[in-house]
Parts: structure tokens; sequence; C-alpha cells
């Protein structure tokens, strides 16, 4: 049977946006509902500056209250190499680290040039390195789409990609459409790009939000072009507070009744996680969406069985 990967991104990516202060026990029964229903990847947080992103300010007591599960692997996303030597001391196994593709999203969403932290990547890896085994990922910002650029060409990602890669073989690569505004072709373009020019040099991550309905639909185009690892949020839960407008990322639960209709595993039980979508529903102010966790269950259920 054919089978992607899913990484739950709404503890981190769906919670981040929230203005209310999510207590820890519920960021808590949150992660383990999730992992109760058979996620094996997920961020779980960020290592950030607490003035600018106050939601993650617990990151270091969620790590150490959360039990070790066997092959689970818990991500934490960093901004930079003081986050970077935080996670590795709270014991973190697979870090994320983001830079954007536009020189106006990274001084928005970090406060320094592409180019400073393409550099800090380097950096930061010599400190991974020293930590022992750790896997990396970076996640491309913007690498379709910019709330202050507009459209980004495939020409600059791909030269920032070529940096990178220069810098390590191997990692995971997060091709990230972090306003929702991409089409299915510039997904299905830049990933056979990407597939064809840098090859095996690097694992390849499709994470996309669904502020124009796009998102499903781009989904399914990276899966066409080879892609088999997709960031989702539990119930849609997000949005960017660096990308003005973008909403939150396609919903986990209906990215994984898409494969399963198509009869595609994604190692996750939808009905006990569509019990956790709930959860994610009833954050205060959070902003949610998606669609299949409005469907009757039993129409759900039966339409898996090829109904
Ligand atoms: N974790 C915790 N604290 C951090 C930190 C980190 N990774 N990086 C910096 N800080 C602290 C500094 O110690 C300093 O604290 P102080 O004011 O008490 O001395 C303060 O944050 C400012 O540090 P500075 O290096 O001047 O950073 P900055 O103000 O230029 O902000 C970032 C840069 C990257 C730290 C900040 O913009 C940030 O955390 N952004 C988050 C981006 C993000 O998560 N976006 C969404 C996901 S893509
Ligand atoms: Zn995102």
């Amino acid at each position: 049977m054919p089978s992607v990967e899913i990484v739950e991104v709404g503890p981190r990516d769906g919670v981040q946006s929230v203005p209310t202060f999510i207590p820890t026990e519920e960021k808590l029964r949150l992660i383990n509902g999730l992992l109760d229903a058979g996620v094996k990847r997920i961020e779980i947080g960020s290592f950030v500056s607490p003035k600018a992103i106050p939601q993650m300010q617990d990151i270091a007591e969620i790590i150490s209250s959360l039990g070790k599960r066997e092959g689970v692997r818990p991500m934490t996303l960093v901004p930079n190499l003081k986050g970077a030597k935080l996670a590795v001391a709270a014991g973190m196994k697979e870090i994320i680290f983001v830079i954007s593709m536009t020189e106006s999203h990274n001084q928005s969403n970090v406060r320094r040039p592409v180019a400073q932290s393409i550099e800090e990547l380097r950096a930061l890896l010599e400190e991974v390195d020293a930590a022992g085994e750790l896997r990396m990922r970076v996640d491309l910002s913007c690498a379709f789409d910019c709330p202050f650029e507009g459209r980004v060409p495939e020409s600059v990602v791909l030269a920032h990609i070529e940096k990178i890669v220069a810098i390590r073989t191997g990692m995971e690569l997060g091709l990230c459409d972090t306003t929702g505004f991409a089409l299915s072709s510039q997904v299905r373009n830049l990933f056979g790009r990407c597939t064809h020019e840098f090859g095996d040099q690097a694992g390849w991550a499709f994470h996309c939000h669904d502020t124009a309905g796009f998102a499903l639909a781009n989904v399914l185009a990276a899966y066409e072009v080879g892609v088999r690892t997709f960031d989702a949020s539990v119930a849609g839960l997000g949005g960017c507070p660096f990308a003005p407008g973008a909403t939150g990322n396609v919903a986990t639960e209906d990215v994984i009744y898409l494969f399963h209709r198509m009869g595609v595993d994604t190692g996750i039980d939808l009905e006990r996680y569509l019990d956790v979508c709930g959860i994610a529903a009833g954050i205060p102010n959070g902003v949610t969406g998606g669609h299949v966790r409005h469907i009757p269950r039993t129409r759900i259920v039966s339409s898996i069985g090829g109904g």
C-alpha cells in the first residue's frame, strides 16, 4: 500500500498566533491526543523570543513533561542559533530552522537578511553536530508567495537552495506556502525543479496554508510530483503573525481523509484523530478551518470503505 508521512504542526504553527495564552496542560492534552491517534512526526513548539511569540514561552516545560514514545519524532522550530542551543539543551533530537525566501519576510520574521540566516545555519549545524545525532529540517518560508513582495520567482528559491545544500546535503527541506496563495501549477513546477536540480541532496516536504482554499489541491499536486511528506494542522488551526492575512495550515484531518480515500496510508487513525479536533477547535480565540470534521462520522467511515 502506498503511504505518506504527515507532520502535525498544530501545536506550533497552529497555536503560535492564538492571542490568548493556552495553559501548558491544554497544549499537552492536545499533543498527547494527536500522538494517541497515531501521529508520528509532530512540531511541538518553537524556541523563539518570548517577546516575538509569547505563546511559545512554555516550550521547555512541554518537552520535559512529554514522555518519550517509541517511534515518535517531536520537532521544535528555531529562528536562530540561540534557539538551536536551547533546543539541544532541552534534549531535542530534531530541529527545524526557518529561512524566508524573500528579504522582506525574513526581516519581518527573524529580523535579519536571508544571507545572514543562511550563514547562521552553518553555525547552527556545528552546534547540532557537537550534540550528536540530530536530524535537521530547514523550512523555506514564502517559497511561492510573499505577503510583501507577491509571487516569488522559482529562480530565487533555487538560488537559496543551492547555497543551503552546499552547506550540507541530506537535510529535509520544507517548501512552505506561508501565505496560502500558491497555485497548483507553482507547486508542481517548483517541486519538479527542486528534485530535478537537487535530486537526492535533500529530502522534500510540503507545508501549506489554506488562505485561498487551494491547500488540498496543492497537497494533491505535490503528491503527484512525488512529494511524500506533508505538514498539516489539526482542525486547520493557525495563521502566521508575520504574514498578514494568512490563515491556518491545511487541516490534518482533511489530508488524512483525502489520502485514505485514495488508498494511501498515513499511519493515523482518522476516527481517533477527529475526536482530537474538538480540543483544537475549542481553543479560545483560535482560528480554525477544514471540512472533514463537519461531515457526519458514519459517512466518513463508509466512504473510506470504498463507498
Ligand atoms: N529563544 C528565546 N529567546 C531568544 C531567542 C530564542 N531563540 N532569540 C533571542 N531571544 C531573546 C534574546 O535573549 C533577547 O532577550 P532580552 O531582550 O531579554 O535580552 C531578545 O530575545 C531579543 O534578542 P535579539 O537577538 O535582539 O533578537 P531580535 O529582537 O532581533 O529578534 C528573533 C529576532 C529571531 C529572536 C525574533 O524575531 C523571533 O523569535 N522571531 C520568531 C519568528 C517565528 O517564530 N516566526 C514564526 C515561525 S516561521
Ligand atoms: Zn506555516
